[in-house]
C-alpha cells in the first residue's frame, strides 16, 4: 500500500496499490505493453483537483514527464512543446519572464500543463483554451500516438472531451501552447482593472498583470502547502437566460455574469455566502472565510469529511435557490 498524501492538495490521507512514476514515454509504453491498464488506474498530475474518499484500489500513474520546447518562432508568435508533467505555475512564470504573453492571467494556479487542458483551467477572464495550439496524448488501448487540436478537445467552462468520450482513454503526453510576443493584455476582469488602477500603472505589462493575479489570489485563496484544500471546489452554474429572469426576480442582488449564447453564468461562491455558510464547519471540513468557492481541510478531515460538507452545500442552496451545484472536483 502507497500513501497518496504526498499526491493530493487537499491533504487527504488514502491509499493506494501501487505506484508508478512515469519519468519518459517508455516508462509508459512499457505500462501499456504489459496490460497494466486494463485494472483499474488513475493518472495523476498535480493531485489539486482530486478528493478522495477512500483508498485507490488500483494503479497510480504519477506523470512525471518534463521538459519545454521551442517547437515554432516567428517574430509575433511562439509555439511552445511543453511536457506534460511540468508544474504549471512554473510554466507560466517561465513564459512571463521571456516576455510570451497569453497565460499571464494564469498565473499562480496549481497543478501540470497536462491536467490545464482536462478540465480547461481559467481564471481572470482567461481559459487555457484561449492559447492551447494542440494536444500530443498517447491511446491507453494501444500505445498510439494521436494529436488533438484545439477544436478537437471540445472545450467548454470547466471542461473537454477528455472529462467526457475521452476520458481514461488518453494520457496526455505534451501540450503546445501559442504565445504571443505582442501580447494583447487581458485587464478587463474587475479585480484586476481595480487594482492596476490603484497601483497607477499607466502600461501595463505581462509581468504587472501576472503580479496582480498573484496578489489577488494570495489574498484570497488558501495556499494549499499550507492549508489542504482543491481551489474552487463548485463550478459556478450556467444558466438558461428564462431560467435566470425567473431567479433574479426573487434574488435581485444575485451576482451573475453574461455568458456565450444568451446564458447567464451565476456565483456559486454568492449562492453559497447568501445562504449562510462562509465560514461553515462540518467535521474537520470548513467552507473557507475568504472564498467561499474553495472548501478547506481544517487539519484531519477525511475525504469524506469534506464530501459530507460538499453534500450539505448543494442541499442547503438548492433549498433556497433551486439551483444544483456541481462539482468541479474529481470525487473517488
Ligand atoms: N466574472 C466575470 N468578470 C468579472 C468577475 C467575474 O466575468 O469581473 C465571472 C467569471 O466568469 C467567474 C464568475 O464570474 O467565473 C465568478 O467570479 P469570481 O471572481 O467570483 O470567481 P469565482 O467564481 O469565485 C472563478 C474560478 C476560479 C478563478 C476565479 C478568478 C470557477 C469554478 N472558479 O472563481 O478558479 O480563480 O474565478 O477568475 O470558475 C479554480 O478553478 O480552482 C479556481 C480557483
Amino acid at each position: 500500500m502507497i500513501s497518496l498524501l504526498p499526491y493530493n492538495t487537499f491533504k487527504i490521507s488514502a491509499y493506494c496499490n501501487e505506484l508508478v512514476e512515469i519519468k519518459n514515454e517508455i516508462q509508459l509504453q512499457k505500462v501499456i505493453k504489459e496490460s497494466r491498464l486494463e485494472e483499474n488506474f488513475l493518472i495523476i498530475g498535480g493531485g489539486s483537483n482530486i478528493l478522495f474518499t477512500k483508498n485507490f484500489d488500483g494503479l497510480v500513474l504519477k506523470n512525471s514527464l518534463k521538459g519545454i520546447f521551442v517547437y515554432f518562432e516567428d517574430s509575433s508568435q511562439i509555439v511552445l512543446k511543453v511536457a506534460s508533467g511540468e508544474i504549471w505555475s512554473d510554466f507560466v512564470d517561465y513564459c512571463v519572464k521571456n516576455d510570451w504573453g497569453g497565460i499571464e492571467n494564469l498565473s499562480l494556479i496549481p497543478g501540470t500543463v497536462g491536467a490545464a487542458p482536462i478540465q480547461n483551467i481559467g481564471a481572470y477572464g482567461v481559459e487555457v483554451k484561449d492559447t492551447l495550439h494542440k494536444i500530443e496524448a498517447v491511446k491507453l488501448s494501444n500505445g498510439e500516438k494521436v494529436i488533438f487540436n484545439n477544436s478537437e478537445c471540445k472545450f467548454a467552462y470547466r471542461d473537454s472531451i477528455f472529462k467526457n468520450e475521452a476520458k481514461n482513454k488518453y494520457f496526455i503526453t505534451n501540450v503546445f501552447f501559442r504565445l504571443n510576443k505582442k501580447p494583447v493584455l487581458n485587464t478587463a476582469y474587475g479585480d484586476i482593472s481595480k487594482l492596476i488602477k490603484e497601483k497607477g500603472i499607466k502600461k501595463a505589462t505581462i509581468a504587472d498583470v501576472s503580479n496582480i493575479v498573484k496578489e489577488i489570489r494570495m489574498n484570497k485563496l488558501p495556499n494549499p502547502e499550507i492549508i489542504g484544500n482543491a481551489g474552487s471546489f463548485f463550478k459556478n452554474p450556467v444558466l438558461a437566460e428564462s431560467d435566470f429572469k425567473l431567479i433574479i426576480q426573487k434574488f435581485p442582488d444575485i451576482r451573475h455574469f453574461a455568458e456565450e449564447n444568451c446564458k447567464v453564468k451565476i456565483s456559486a461562491a454568492w449562492l453559497i455566502e447568501n445562504a449562510g455558510l462562509k465560514g461553515f464547519e462540518l467535521g474537520n471540513a470548513k467552507v473557507n472565510d475568504k472564498q467561499a468557492l474553495v472548501l478547506i481541510n481544517n487539519g484531519n478531515a477525511t475525504g469524506k469529511n469534506i464530501l459530507q460538507l460538499a453534500n450539505f452545500i448543494i442541499e442547503k442552496v438548492k433549498e433556497k435557490y433551486g439551483i444544483v451545484l456541481n462539482p468541479e472536483v474529481n470525487i473517488l
